[in-house]
């Protein structure tokens, strides 16, 4: 592995790597935001997923909103075999709770969150994280200073020098990439997802789109790209 190699983690989107220089700087905090079904949750699994089984990186995937066999099953069927990515650990939201409720002192979600991390990370490794969604963490904490709260959990993500990846629901008729619209300031990058409708004789179809909107520390275009997913490979077409 080239020192190049290893300073950036790649989307496994093809051309949008090569675009990126490699990848997501390592260390980086990105907000990957779409509507529903716009591959949010399989593009983050994906990138923890081919971490583990090609270099060896430790992921901790938070899965919030669906069930650890539901997104197994869906994972599989996408050719993702969860037993060939022997360093990463999905951790659902039933799974985190209990343990939220057994070790932590703190009546506070993010604050207990924050130390499960940090011992998950101890026991498990955790160079890349994907935390699925923000929303259902937000559904989770009653805020007091939303903006404030959130400005702080995400400092202490950062201190646990991993690579994240947050999804983010974002409906199409919302301009915000977050629900507090804090969130799109503090990532260091923002990957969008799109679906678009597009008319094909008789037929109204959709199609799927993504931009890299925001990317610190890297020189990039904002063009949105289709996105096409055949056989478990993901790419984009550029001419
Ligand atoms: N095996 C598969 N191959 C290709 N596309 C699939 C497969 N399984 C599901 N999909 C597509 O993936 C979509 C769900 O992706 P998901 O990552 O869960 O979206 P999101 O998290 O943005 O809601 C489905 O709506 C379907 O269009
Ligand atoms: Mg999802």
């Amino acid at each position: 592995m080239s020192t190049e190699d290893s300073a950036r983690i790649p989307t496994y989107i093809s051309g949008l790597d090569e675009r990126l220089g490699g990848g997501v700087p390592r260390g980086h905090i990105v907000l990957v935001a779409g509507p529903a079904g716009s591959l949010k949750s399989t593009l983050v699994y994906r990138i923890l997923w081919h971490a583990a089984v090609d270099r060896g990186l430790s992921g901790l995937y938070l899965s919030m909103e669906q069930s650890r066999k539901s997104l197994m099953a869906q994972m599989s069927a996408f050719g993702m075999e969860a037993s060939r990515a022997k360093t990463l650990n999905v951790i659902d939201v039933r799974g985190l709770r209990r343990e939220l409720e057994t070790n932590s002192m703190q009546p506070h979600w993010l604050l207990g969150l924050r130390e499960q991390l940090t011992r998950y990370k101890a026991e498990l490794g955790c160079d890349l994280l994907g935390v699925d969604s923000l929303d259902a963490l937000y559904a989770l904490t009653p805020f007091e200073n939303p903006r404030n709260e959130i400005f702080q959990f995400l400092e202490e993500i950062r201190d646990l020098d991993a690579t994240v990846f947050l999804v983010s629901e974002m409906p199409a008729d919302r301009r915000t990439f977050g629900a507090y619209n804090v969130e799109e300031f503090l990532a260091d990058g923002i990957l969008h997802l799109r679906i678009k409708e597009v008319e094909v004789g008789l037929t109204t179809s959709v199609r799927r789109f993504v931009a890299v909107l925001k990317m610190r520390g890297i020189e990039h275009d904002m063009d949105y790209y289709p996105l096409l997913v055949q056989k478990g490979r993901f790419e984009i077409v550029t001419d």
